[in-house]
């Protein structure tokens, strides 16, 4: 699809007609990987849900009821970055003020790269921030040297969502 189209049309969906299958997350994580990171150390990792054991698991205990309801029928990908690594000298100091926030910076490009990736395959997805992440640590035995963001829910849409309005340009943009 056209980029302009494609970035206009993206959406958050909370009602999924099926889950993205092993193959369609495979594709859409490898063109994620080319996003950008911080000398290319590449520490956003992704830890995707396909069993339907699992994701039930991980919807019910990791979840609030509200994106349990929203995430249903979907496939569930955990993202996390490997901590004190972006954004640290080779002597694991923080390179400036930002420390760790790099790690969550380069993640946020890499799930960026991942939704439009998604959009293109045809598929739809749900970015969670509201996620009980010590849960889905035990569930999925992530390793404490890793920081988990988000639970992305990954399917094809049941419904059609709104646009949510936009601020005004003038109002995050300043220019000199
Ligand atoms: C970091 C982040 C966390 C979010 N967490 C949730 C969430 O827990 N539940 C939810 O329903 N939507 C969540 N959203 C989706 C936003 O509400 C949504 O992106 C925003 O309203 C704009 O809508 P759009 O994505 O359709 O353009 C999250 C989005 C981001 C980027």
């Amino acid at each position: 699809m056209n980029f302009k189209k494609l970035i206009q049309t993206r959406r958050s969906v909370r009602k999924y007609e099926r889950p993205a299958t092993m193959w369609e997350v495979q594709d859409i994580i490898r063109e994620a990987q080319m996003a950008p990171s911080w000398k290319n150390q590449q520490a956003s990792r992704c830890y995707a849900v396909l069993s339907d054991e699992k994701v039930a698991e991980l919807r019910e205990r990791a979840l609030p009821p509200f994106n349990q309801h929203s995430s249903r029928k979907a496939a569930l990908l955990v993202t996390t970055y490997v901590k004190d690594l972006v954004g640290f000298s080779g002597e694991g100091e923080p390179v400036n003020e930002i420390g760790n926030g790099w790690g969550a910076y380069d993640l946020g490009l890499r799930d960026a790269y991942l939704i439009l990736a998604a959009a293109d395959a045809g598929l739809d997805t749900l970015i969670m921030g509201i996620r009980d992440a010590d849960a889905i640590r035990e569930i999925l035995e992530i390793p404490e040297n890793e920081e988990i963001m988000s639970v992305i829910a990954v399917g094809t849409r049941a419904e059609e969502p709104v646009l949510r309005p936009r601020k005004e340009l003038d109002e995050v943009l300043k220019i000199y």
